[in-house]
């Protein structure tokens, strides 16, 4: 069994990152900047927005949060956007969701130049993605890909089953893994709530990624013997007798999996970390785009 170690991964690749910013700030004396707009004061999206912010650090990149009122106007937000669509100081733009329910998401999201769209939601980006062009990818599946990439884990030909199908990890996941690309060329299987046979699908799969939102959903009759395992979930439960009291776990019953599984994520320390340093990549590329850097 391997495990398959996106801390070290995520690492490794920052390293590369940090090379390549330190030469641009060398040579051009200016780096890649990512603006992040933040509304309200959700806990939750504090603490990723404070996780962005410091891994842009870490690499060298610049970056600014432009914080709003969670009462902030619908207009008031698409002019930010428009202000910060405009400004050429700033490469990667993103609005950090959930936003507050009288908000139109979609029309936020609508309204990010596609060229600084680096979270690629903008529908542009999706359909790109979709055809194969280059583009901005998410982060989750982005960070995904590279896993596979870097572990070697041929995808060509495999049965793949994807468990979940929201718009920003199992739907694009599914679609990415699906075309004729490498990683890809893979017979995909998307699963979801309404899917029937759920368990024996999953447990047909040479690569299972777990995007359901549930923590310990899949079990180890749901595991072929040899699967490659990519958990994508994570939650905090609770788990007495710990000095903090909790625990994170994954979508994944990661004890008794393991014994099953050839190549597993653990959580933490599997996806999430790469998911960090994909949201990175993409801020470089857009840095890269705009100065016309190839
Ligand atoms: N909220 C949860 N995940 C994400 C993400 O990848 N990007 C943004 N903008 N908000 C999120």
């Amino acid at each position: 069994m391997t495990l398959i170690d996106g801390k070290k991964t995520a690492a490794e690749i920052k390293e590369e990152i940090k090379a390549e910013v330190a030469g641009y700030i060398d040579e051009k004396d200016f780096a890649p900047h990512l603006a992040a707009i933040l509304v309200g004061e959700d806990a939750a999206s504090e603490t990723y927005v404070a996780h962005k912010e410091s891994d842009c650090k870490s690499v060298g990149m610049t970056t600014s949060i432009y914080r709003r009122s969670k009462d902030v106007l619908d207009s008031d937000l698409l002019d930010t956007i428009d202000f910060m669509n405009s400004d050429d100081d700033i490469h990667g733009l993103i609005v950090q969701l959930p936003l507050p329910r009288h908000i139109n998401v979609d029309r936020v999201i609508d309204k990010i130049d596609p060229a600084k769209d680096v979270d690629g939601f903008h529908p542009v980006n999706i359909g790109r993605m979709v055809l194969g062009h280059s583009t901005y990818l998410p982060a989750t599946p982005y960070g995904i890909m590279e896993l596979l990439r870097r572990y070697k884990i041929e995808t060509s030909g495999k049965n793949v089953v994807v468990l979940g199908r929201s718009n920003i990890v199992g739907t694009p996941l599914s679609i990415m893994l699906s075309r004729k690309a490498n990683p890809g060329n893979a017979t995909v299987t998307m699963c979801h709530s309404r899917s029937a046979g759920l368990k024996e699908i999953a447990a047909n799969a040479d690569i299972l990624i777990a995007a359901i939102g549930q923590p310990g959903f899949v079990t180890e009759e749901m595991v072929k013997d040899g699967a490659t395992v990519i958990d994508v979930g994570i939650h905090r439960v609770a788990a007495p007798g710990t000095k903090s009291g909790f625990k994170l776990v994954g979508d994944v019953d990661f004890e008794k999996v393991v014994r099953k599984a050839a190549y597993i994520t653990p959580v933490p320390g599997g996806v999430g970390p790469m998911t960090r340093v994909a949201l990175l990549l993409n801020t470089l590329k857009a840095f890269k785009l705009k100065t016309g850097i190839s």
